[in-house]
């Protein structure tokens, strides 16, 4: 997958969703027992997933979409094409609005970045532009 390419094929949604679910099996919830696994595709084709994790003092919470992009981050990844979420207790479960804008620091520049739920059956697929219409991101500040 070169930067400027970044369709998101069949095979590929499969293989995010399923490295989604997979993760959500590690997720640490003791506390809402809502285990949330996410899977970031990077520019060179990498699938680096996350999972959220929680913390007696329950505002240090982290989602799984933020671990998997922070990952992602600090293994030099910089541009994130897709990002496949599970969580198994809430099928179709969206990114909340705080990873919404962490997804959005990862876009690429020329292109919307892909965002895929698992429904337990057929993916449903949605853009972030479309969960974030008007963001405010990195090009803001240049
Ligand atoms: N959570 C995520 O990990 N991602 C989401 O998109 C929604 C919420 C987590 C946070 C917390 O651990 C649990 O789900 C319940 O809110």
């Amino acid at each position: 997958m070169t930067a400027a390419n970044f369709e998101i094929t069949d095979a590929r949604v499969v293989q995010l969703i399923d490295a989604a679910r997979d993760a959500a099996t590690r997720a640490y919830v003791p506390y809402s027992h809502f285990p949330v696994g996410a899977a970031v595709l990077t520019a060179d084709g990498t699938v680096v997933s996350g999972v959220n994790i929680e913390n007696a003092s329950f505002g240090l919470t982290c989602c799984g979409e933020r671990v998997a992009v922070f990952t992602a981050a600090a293994m030099g990844h910089r541009t994130i094409a897709a990002v496949a979420i599970s969580a198994p207790r809430h099928p179709g479960t969206t990114p909340c609005g705080a990873c919404r804008q962490v997804l959005n620091e990862f876009k690429p520049e020329a292109a919307d970045m892909a965002v895929i739920l698992d429904t337990g059956g057929e993916p449903v697929r949605t853009t972030l532009d479309a969960l974030l219409p008007r963001a405010f991101g990195p090009r803001d500040l240049d």
